[in-house]
């Protein structure tokens, strides 16, 4: 793949974007009744209206172009066949297999049908699951298991605890799931303050079993064990895991038919559909977490078969790299309308700025136009009180995903038709703004003087013409939630595959990795540091002096 920007639709796009430029989003509304009809599109329990987009019949036109001269088509074809897309690790990318498994017989990679290895997993994640639920998985003094505990970080961490925390609603059992991530000590300290060793079980969740953060805090959670009252001997009843390393899961102490594997065609961000998920299917129960699969094969099957113009996934990555490429959009934010996916913007965050903050093309060449956007976000409407000032009138452009149940979970009084109009209200807000005739009239009509108006009254013009997508849903279910991150992860790919670069990589971290040993080496020993940079020298003295 090499760079899209000498194709002729990039060429033609490059152009575009000028007589864009003055070119208001309300206007297009005006100059076609049918607009919104138009612009919204259905699938897997989600609608998109994708109308409050800096876009005409020909953005639209010439970004199926680009899809087109990219080889979209194919690109999808290949993800979902098994091609070694990850071409720096010479690796399959198949996190849709694991959602498939139920609806297709075999498919092969290295001569192995993956399929077959997904459901025996998801059949030892079900009696694993089972055993827990129903007290017949007991703790070392024989007392039923009360609370899990899972260890892991990165796409370990955040996709089950985002998805967990989502669904909250289907809690199942009376186990309690809790998560530890950081290598801080005050996670661990914090989740274990209340906790019994007699009746809890920890999940180490580590595809390679070598990640730092997680093997400290696995070795914190079986020394805070055996400290109280934990028999050694019986390490095996409290410690299950999920790697694909299980000569290290061994090593550790784990019995082997505890350990749930991972294989390396599934990359940690797009893990939590693997027993990388174990622990939502301890919170919500093993046929909550197949509906959760089964939203997501619904998101594949459309991302695969819906004509690109149609397709969910494919209209919301081009929309975005004519947002990061053309407009010079720096970041997206991601705002859902819904308590229980508070979380939903960390995790996104993760699957595409480890996946696409790339500077380099597939083969190897400089990128020649930005690539991912810095993702952010937060719950509506909190966000409002907060962060919303700069979406309305700060100096930058940033496209934003609303998004939002029409039914609440907790219909308490009014509250959700609330939550909803402040919802619509956002995304009308950032398209028509405010004029300086209408600031000035508001001002006038509550009665401020000449002198007062001239003052204030340009402050409170707002440039609208603000980008957004709005994504509905029925209800937050297992099925819609697990739909809702396979539209992003699909999003991911097809952005990545526009810009010609690897999705499914992530070389960059390796490096604060390494630094962080040399780091830990100088901390914790006497080191000459006289070769190292002033700054750091004095940082180390400081934390050393603060520790005698
Ligand atoms: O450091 C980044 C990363 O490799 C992520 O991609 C991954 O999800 C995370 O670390 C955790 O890795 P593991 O599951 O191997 O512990």
């Amino acid at each position: 793949m090499s760079s899209p920007t000498g194709l002729p639709a990039w060429k033609a796009l490059t152009e575009h974007k000028e007589e864009m430029s003055n070119v208001k989003m309300a206007t297009l509304f005006d100059e076609d009744s049918n607009r919104a009809e138009k612009l919204t599109v259905s699938a897997a329990g989600w609608t998109l209206d994708y109308s409050k987009n800096r876009a005409n019949e020909k953005t639209l036109s010439l970004l199926n172009q680009l899809l087109t001269e990219v080889g979209m088509h194919d690109a999808i074809k290949g993800m979902f066949n098994g091609d070694k897309i990850n071409n720096t690790e010479n690796r399959s990318v198949l996190h849709t297999a694991l959602r498939a498994s139920h609806a297709q017989e075999s498919l092969m990679v290295d001569d192995t049908n993956v399929l077959a290895e997904v459901r025996s997993t998801l059949k030892q994640m079900e009696k694993f699951v089972w055993q827990l639920q129903t007290g017949q998985w007991r703790g070392y003094s024989n007392l039923p298991i009360t609370d899990v505990v899972s260890i892991g970080i990165g796409g370990s961490y955040l996709g089950p605890k985002v998805v967990a925390e989502a669904l909250t609603p289907y809690k199942q059992s009376s186990i309690d799931v809790h998560f530890v991530a950081n290598i801080d000590g005050s996670d661990i300290t914090e989740k274990l303050r209340y906790l019994d060793p007699e009746t809890t079980v920890f999940i180490i969740s580590s595809k390679s079993f070598g990640t730092l953060e997680t093997l400290y805090n696995a070795n914190a959670a079986r020394d805070w064990f055996l400290r109280n009252g934990g028999p050694e001997e019986l390490v095996h009843k409290h410690f299950a895991a999920v790697s694909s390393n299980v000569e290290k899961a061994v090593q550790f102490g784990i019995a082997e038919e505890n350990i749930f594997p991972m294989w390396d065609w599934v990359g940690g961000r797009y893990s939590l559909w693997s027993a990388i998920g174990l622990p939502i299917a301890v919170a919500i129960g093993m046929e909550n977490f197949n509906a959760v699969l089964d939203g997501a094969y619904q998101m594949d099957t459309h991302f695969k078969t819906a004509p690109l113009e149609e397709n969910l996934p494919v209209i919301m990555g081009a929309l975005g790299v004519w947002y990061s490429s053309f407009h010079n959009a720096q970041s997206h934010a991601l705002i859902p309308y819904d308590h229980y996916l508070r979380a939903l913007p960390a995790h996104i965050q993760q699957l595409d700025m480890e996946s696409n903050g790339k500077a380099n093309l597939v083969d190897g060449k400089a990128v020649e136009t930005d690539t991912g956007p810095i993702i952010w976000g937060g719950a509506g409407t909190n966000g409002q009180h907060a962060y919303h000032q700069l979406l309305h009138q700060g100096t930058r452009l940033v496209p934003v995903d609303f998004i939002a149940p029409l039914k609440s979970h907790n219909p308490v009084a009014d509250h959700h038709a609330q939550l909803f109009a402040n919802c619509l209200s956002q995304a009308q807000a950032l398209m028509v703004g405010k004029t300086l005739e209408q600031a000035e009239k508001e001002l006038r009509d509550a009665g401020a003087s000449e002198a007062e108006i001239a003052a204030v009254a340009p402050h409170k013009v707002i440039k609208g013409n603000r980008p957004s997508n709005t994504l509905l849903t029925e209800k937050m279910t297992p099925s819609t939630v697990g739909a809702l991150i396979a539209l992003y992860e699909h999003r991911t790919f097809v952005q990545g595959t526009i810009w010609g670069i690897n999705s499914f990589d992530q070389w960059g971290v390796e490096l604060g990795k390494v630094l962080g040993t040399d780091i830990y080496d100088r901390l914790t020993s006497d080191s000459d540091n006289s070769k190292l940079d002033a700054s750091t020298q004095a940082l180390i003295n400081a934390f050393k002096a603060a520790q005698n």
